[in-house]
């Protein structure tokens, strides 16, 4: 069967590895960028860390700051906008998935014209983006590495789904040093949506080899280091390799597809402005189970990846139970383990949000196509 496989065309890692974006900048030629970020990171020091990087190459800027945790069309509207305003010529996006999708779209909307609401679905921009550097905050979404982004309707309380080769960020940056001060539930919310990822990818319908390859080293990586990371914040090492598997899991999905968690997370994250990794980890474990029958062996191999002398003498079914199992415990580990009325989901939505959620893009590539019926369940189950 025929593949095809995408990924930014430079990435920089390690602790201090935006420096290196002076020489790649100023081999770009670029003369002002429009940073996209929101306020939090303006306030908290981060952004002055990417714009005295410019500064040292150069290169002017000028800061739209507004982006909201689930970004909005008017935030691709205002930053379009200010890119023209101010003549710039590329941008730069500070951030966790928020502020990397908001300049995915407002790259294909400057570029492009019209409503960015004209370019939902797959590839549907004509020309090709700005320099688009993507610079990563959390571990994460892997936005600064795929072509997709979503952007909330408030009016309609829909995520909008984009998947674009001219979004695909230009320069994808996982500098940890800016990931260190991330506060204890973002860290763990951001590695559950990572590992999420990681999973759904591995048994999307649109696997590849090289893409459950991906999926699995994530798995591996994100299963060991995610709890490190959140009971010692400062830990270089676990952030380093939560850093490479977000990342490496963003590989997967991103070319792979994602399923049913993301299909109904995107529903619960714009119904009540949630944390998209949250409303994953949520969900992840119950729906791990409603999948399992059909996913045996990957799931077989997940927990011979994270525990293989546990899974000597098990057998295949033992071992998928176990993985379910193993997923579950780690979530209450680092503390996302809640249920969906703890987390503000209410009953009288469930109808509108199992409706929603079957029209979601992601649902396509879910190894099950589950009912209306069959979404409700896991709703109330989760309640
Ligand atoms: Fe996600």
């Amino acid at each position: 069967m025929i593949k095809t496989f995408a990924a930014a065309p430079m990435s920089l890692f390690g602790y201090g590895s935006r420096k290196e974006l002076i020489p790649l900048l100023k081999r770009e030629g670029v003369k002002k960028a429009l940073v996209v970020t929101d306020k939090v990171l303006f306030e908290i020091g981060i952004v002055s860390k990417i714009t005295e990087v410019l500064d040292e190459a150069q290169i002017a800027y000028t800061i739209y700051k507004d982006v909201t945790p689930n970004p909005t069309l008017d935030n691709v509207e205002n930053g379009s906008a200010r890119y023209k305003e101010e003549n710039c010529d590329f941008i730069v996006a500070i951030g966790g998935g928020s502020a990397n999708d908001c300049a995915k779209a407002i790259n294909v909307l400057i570029s492009n014209g019209g409503s960015i609401k004209d370019y939902q679905g797959g590839n549907k921009s004509k020309n090709k983006g700005k320099l688009l550097v993507a610079i990563n905050t959390t571990a994460g979404t892997a936005s600064e590495i795929s072509r997709a982004y979503l952007i909330s309707d408030e009016k309609e309380k829909r995520k909008l789904i984009f998947k674009d080769d001219y979004a695909m960020p230009s320069i994808a940056v996982n500098d940890i040093e800016l990931m260190m001060g991330l506060p204890k539930s973002i860290t763990a919310q951001t590695g559950m949506d990572a590992l999420t990822h990681a999973i759904e990818g591995l048994v999307s319908k649109n696997n590849s080899v090289l893409t459950n390859i991906l999926a699995i080293k994530a798995i591996e990586l994100i299963y060991k280091y995610l709890p490190k990371a959140v009971e010692d914040l400062g830990n270089v090492e676990a952030r380093d390799a939560m850093a490479y598997g977000q990342y490496i899991a963003g590989l997967s999905f991103g070319n792979a597809g994602l399923g049913l968690v993301h299909a109904m997370a995107h529903q619960i994250g714009a119904t009540y402005n949630l944390p998209h990794g949250l409303c994953n980890a949520v969900l992840l474990p119950e729906i791990m189970e409603f999948n399992k029958n059909s996913c045996i062996k990957d799931y077989a191999l997940i927990a011979e990846s994270i525990k293989p002398i546990e899974c000597i003498n098990m057998t295949e079914k033992e071992k998928a139970s176990y993985a379910v199992r193993l997923i579950k415990e780690l979530s209450e580990r680092v503390g996302t383990s809640q249920s969906l009325t703890d987390i503000g989901v209410k009953e009288e939505d469930i109808d509108i949000l199992a409706e929603k959620s079957l029209q979601d893009g992601c649902i396509f590539t879910s190894p099950v196509m589950p009912t209306k019926e069959e979404i409700i369940n896991i709703l109330r189950r989760l309640m």
